[in-house]
């Protein structure tokens, strides 16, 4: 595949550069959360599908983070379906020691982005791993402090795998923020509402009426048999 000449800008500006025999191009955007500037680079034309946005909801997460002052200093951080890797790479700065994951063709982008927005020093405290909801999530512990997705909850054929993937990272001291936009045609809101909370707690935290984006945060019911039943 050849790759990029052709750095461009977030809007509609034209190109500075290009290279019309290339098969994919890097597409530029700038984001300001909690006084870091975000670089993010997008790669098109590469068959990444979804993962070559940055969603609105991983806006609003990151906005959220910002707006309710949330610190990931020292905590272990997972991020499921990173796309681009705006969320993860935002919750690092923010002092995280950060997994990154997503399928794993979508690593080199995200890692393009972890290198152009992580200064060395934090480096060592930034993972990016394959996970694929369902079949990997095993290969990962179920210590994190912190699992976080946005726009993750988009295809109703991949909820119980990414349920099962929740269930196996999360322990009873997990706290999980999931930003989802509802649309109307993918069950998002059956998810939300009724599948997730079989196994989590699960309560709306903020939300955008303009674009129907809801941000939770959930923590894992206790299933664990009553100290009583022991006896
Ligand atoms: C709509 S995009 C959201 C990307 C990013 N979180 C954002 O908010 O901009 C959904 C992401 O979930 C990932 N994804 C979808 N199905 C997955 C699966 N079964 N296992 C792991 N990642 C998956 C896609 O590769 C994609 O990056």
């Amino acid at each position: 595949m050849t790759t990029s000449l052709c750095l461009e800008h977030s809007g509609d500006e034209a190109p500075k550069k290009k290279d019309y025999s290339s098969t994919c191009y890097i597409r530029q955007s700038n984001f300001e959360f909690c006084g870091y500037s975000l670089k993010i680079n997008r790669t098109l034309g590469a068959n990444l599908g979804v993962s070559a946005y940055v969603w609105e909801a991983g806006i609003a997460l990151c906005r959220y983070f910002e707006k309710e002052k949330i610190s990931f200093t020292g905590r272990k951080v997972i991020e499921l379906g990173s796309g681009t890797g705006i969320v993860g790479i935002l919750a690092a700065l923010r002092g995280g020691n950060v997994t990154i994951t997503d399928k794993p063709t979508i690593l080199k982008q995200i890692n393009s982005n972890v290198s152009t927005n992580i200064p060395t020093v934090c480096r060592h405290r930034l993972k990016v791993r394959p996970l694929t909801w369902g079949e990997d999530h095993t290969d990962f512990p179920a210590d994190y402090d912190f699992i976080l997705g946005s726009d993750i909850v988009y295809r109703s054929d991949t909820y119980p795998a990414l349920i099962e993937t929740l269930r196996h990272l999360a322990n009873q001291r997990t706290t999980i923020y999931l930003a989802s936009e509802f649309r109307k045609e993918n069950g998002c809101l059956s998810f939300h509402e009724l599948l997730l909370p079989e196994y989590f707690n699960c309560k709306v935290v903020d939300k955008s009426m303009d674009n129907d984006i809801y941000v939770y945060k959930m923590t894992k019911i206790d299933t664990s048999p009553a100290d009583g039943l022991h006896m």
